[in-house]
């Protein structure tokens, strides 16, 4: 049977799964690719740090360039991360002639682009499935199964460390700094979990994910981030008793007339929503297309052996394509250009929490300064609380954020006002 090479870069935690799949389900992927993929070299920054897998020292190098340069390697996977110096390796690799599978999410929102120009331009393979679901299919899935549709609408669930922690806080009624102290202590959330908790990580994903989904170049700073640290245990609680869970959500809407809006926020998800229940560190994505309807997606968004499943996946999807001489046959499909709805201009429901002196009138002067800036309200629920004070918490109609955020800033100056607590968007 005919042999194609790999080269890896990087032997990490993606790494090792790619290759730990590529050794153990050795001859089922040559019998469903139609030729062996044969590891010819891998780039690691140490050659003698232990490995989670077991292989060949001959085949470790330190150099980059040995893969990359090397005119036998067919495929290179890069899997070492960031954008420096990765996107400069894979641009050489494409140079080079060789067809890329990639994992890396951060280079792949803030320069990922010309590199799948670059691919298409040499009649490459680019793929990329490992970067925004881990082991959920998503991205083939847009590119090719639901390919018939106008996909109006992507909500998901693509970061499982901000998952589990608002798992753990609805189910524990823990605060946020006790239960990310526990996620960094298993191993869920990373020394430095800024890119998780600040929703960046989420950011790069939407970004990749509707860029594909809606045809069009999505710039990963104009998507609006914002991340789980103002949520609160009692945040939490609220939402529950009104019958909602609080989610990281990634979310992308077209409007039809040439717009998007493309976000990363925490969300109220009632309960009957398909997203309301996936907990820990699960991710899912439900994706709204005008042919298919609604179509979920669950599983796995991180991890060695998942993540390696979507990488070792793109390459026989790659090899299908060499040995049939057809590689660069799906390349980049940004073909449209369209624009950003600012996230002032976004409209969602909106839950609001506000303490207040528990006073004749409190109410009335709040409801009055909504009013004036066109937020309508579906409901209110008042609470007294020990100390005297009235917790109101408000369910707008779906509004735009500007006019929130003006009646909020109004809001706080009343002097029935102690604090405007919290907003958060409500998804339907
Ligand atoms: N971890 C996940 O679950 C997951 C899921 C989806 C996507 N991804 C993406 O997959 C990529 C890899 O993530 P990871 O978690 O596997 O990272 P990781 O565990 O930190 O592994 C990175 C690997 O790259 C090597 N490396 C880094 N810089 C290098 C350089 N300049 N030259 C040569 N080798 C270099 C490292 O070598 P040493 O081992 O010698 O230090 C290491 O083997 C990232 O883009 C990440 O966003 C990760």
């Amino acid at each position: 049977m005919r042999e194609i090479k790999v080269g890896v870069l990087g032997l990490g935690v993606v790494g090792s799964g790619t290759v730990r799949i590529l050794q153990e389900n050795a001859e089922e992927i040559a019998q469903r690719a139609g030729a062996r993929l044969v590891i010819k070299k891998i780039a690691v920054r140490d050659v003698t740090k232990t490995r989670a897998v077991s292989v060949d020292p001959a085949l470790l190098t330190d150099n980059p360039c040995e893969v990359i340069d090397d005119p036998e390697v067919d495929i290179l996977a890069e899997l070492i991360g960031g954008v420096d110096p990765a996107h400069d390796y894979v641009l050489r690799a494409i140079r080079n002639g060789k067809n890329i599978v990639t994992a890396n999410k951060e280079m792949m929102a803030k320069s990922g682009h010309d590199l799948m120009e670059a691919a298409g331009a040499a009649n490459r393979d680019f793929f990329l499935e490992g970067s925004v679901a881990g082991g959920i299919p998503i991205l083939t899935a847009v590119k090719e199964s639901l390919a018939a549709n106008r996909i109006r609408e992507i909500i998901g669930i693509v970061n499982g460390t901000t998952n589990y922690i608002l798992t753990k806080m609805t189910e524990e009624g823990a605060n946020f700094a006790s239960v990310l102290a526990e996620a960094q202590a298993k191993g869920y959330a990373e020394a430095d979990p800024t890119s998780d908790i600040d929703g960046f990580d989420a950011q790069y994903k939407i970004a990749i994910l509707a860029s594909m989904a809606f045809n069009s170049l999505v710039p990963v700073d104009s998507v609006a981030a914002q991340g789980i640290r103002g949520v609160t245990a009692r945040d939490i609680a609220v939402a529950k008793d009104l019958g909602y869970h609080i989610k990281l959500t990634a979310v992308a809407r077209q409007d039809g007339m040439g717009g998007m809006q493309v976000r990363v926020n925490p969300a109220l998800l009632p309960l009957s929503h398909p997203l309301a229940n996936v907990n820990g560190v699960m991710n899912a994505i439900v994706l709204r297309g005008d042919a298919v309807g609604e179509v979920m997606f669950y599983g796995p968004g991180a991890g060695s052996l998942p993540t390696g499943s979507a990488v070792v996946g793109d390459m026989i999807a790659v090899a299908r394509n060499i040995v049939m001489g057809s590689t660069g046959r799906i390349g980049c499909t940004c073909f449209e250009k369209k624009r950003m709805l600012p996230i002032a201009d976004v409209e969602t429901k909106f839950y609001v929490r506000v303490l207040a002196a528990d006073r004749p009138k409190a109410l009335a002067s709040i409801a009055g300064v909504f009013g004036d800036n066109d937020v309508s309200i579906e409901s209110i629920v008042q609470r007294v609380q020990p100390d005297g004070d009235a917790e109101i918490v408000w369910v707008t109609h779906k509004i735009r954020e500007a006019n929130l955020r003006a009646a909020l800033e109004t809001i706080q100056t009343l002097p029935a006002v102690r604090a405007v607590s919290n907003w958060i968007r409500v998804e339907e």
